[in-house]
Order: structure tokens, then sequence, then C-alpha cells
């Protein structure tokens, strides 16, 4: 039976799209749905265009409608992939330790409320710090708080903007992602991955 992946996304999706790359020699996995808060949201088209189903929520704080648009599409997984919404607690409570988030940064560094997009690097940079990455997490109640199921490494350089950085560890994130998904379809839920995959080192 095929392992059954849904998406949301807020925005321009490229992670999603990194991810139905990365599942289309999986015989045995899919991402079966697409979920979005915003019907402007960029992953709802690349979502279409692959053939996939592509839904915006009517309220997104319901947890009723997160199970029923996932129940109806028999998914297994529910991937967080630049969603900035809450996800209702009832939902969290129902996907618990089935349900991932991708973060750019290393968490437990630079995460939490708020810590999103820019800011994230611009903190990265503010603090000094020589290294970054991205982390593919467990979602509980809490934003990027749980536990941690892979992370990728990026060198912070002498010159990095914001926007450099944002790109480098954009890019590891599109390694990282299907990595953890791939592996958690054909362990049967998901696993921490044992060691970084080395196409993303840096
Ligand atoms: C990524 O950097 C991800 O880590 C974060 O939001 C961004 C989404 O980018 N949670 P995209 O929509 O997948 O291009």
């Amino acid at each position: 039976m095929s392992y059954r992946v849904a998406v949301c996304v807020s925005g321009r999706g490229s992670n999603l799209a990194a991810l139905i790359e990365g599942l289309r020699d999986e015989p045995d996995a899919e991402v079966a749905l697409v979920l979005s808060n915003r019907a402007t949201a960029g992953g709802l088209e690349k979502a279409r265009a692959a053939g996939i189903p592509a839904e915006v929520f009517d309220d997104p704080a319901d947890p009723t409608e997160w199970i029923t648009r996932c129940g109806r599409r028999d998914v297994d997984l529910i991937v967080l992939a630049g969603y900035l919404k809450l996800v209702p607690a009832q939902v969290v409570s129902r996907y618990r330790g089935r349900m991932l988030n991708i973060h750019p940064a290393l968490l437990p560094l630079h995460g939490g409320q708020g810590m999103y997009g820019r800011r994230v690097h611009e903190a990265v940079l503010a603090s000094g710090a020589r290294e970054t990455g991205a982390t593919v997490h467990l979602v509980d109640e809490a934003y990027d708080r749980g536990a941690v199921l892979a992370q990728s490494r990026v060198a912070v350089l002498t010159g990095d903007t914001p926007e450099t950085l944002a790109a480098r560890v954009l890019a590891t994130e599109h390694a990282l992602l299907p990595a953890v998904v791939v592996a958690a379809a054909r362990a049967g839920s998901p696993v921490p991955l044992a060691e970084t995959p080395t196409e993303l080192e840096s």
C-alpha cells in the first residue's frame, strides 16, 4: 500500500516541488494532497501542474476541516513545508509522530514563533555563528520544538547576507526533506536519519 503524504504550504512551494520530484521514483510513496491557507500560494499551482489535488482551507484553525480533508485522502503523513499558521492542537494530537516540519536553521537555535523567512537568517548572522543549516523535526504543540529527525549543515561565509545564506540553506532543504520522507515511507513512519546524506555537506 502506498504511503500517502499531505504537504501544507503558505507560499512558493519549492520544498513541495523537491518532494514531488524526490518521490517520483518511490513506487510506494506519493504526495497525495496539498493544502494551503492561502489561495494564491505558488505551491498550489505546482501541485496542480503535477496532477495532485490542491485544496485551500476555508478555516485553517478548524481541526475538523483538517481531519476531514486528510481523512478523505487516506493521509499517512503531514509535512509542513513553509506553512506559516499554527496547526490546531487536535490535529497535532491526531497526527502525533506523523507530522513533520522543515525549518531553515539548526534547531533549537533560531526557531519559535515569528522566526520564519528572512528573520531566521538575519538572526543567524547577528549571532556570529559560523554554521547554520536546516532541520526536519516532528511537530508538537509549540512552534519548531518537536524531536529533530535530520539536519543539514551550511557554513556561514564572510560577506553573507540574509539572501545569500537563505539560498544556500534552501538548496540543502531540497535534498533533506525528500530524504526524510523517503525514509519514513520505507520504515512506515518517520525515523531519525542516522547521518546527514553526503550530498548535503557544504
Ligand atoms: C523554507 O525555507 C522552509 O524551511 C520554511 O519555509 C520556507 C518555505 O520555502 N519553513 P518554500 O515555500 O518551500 O519554497
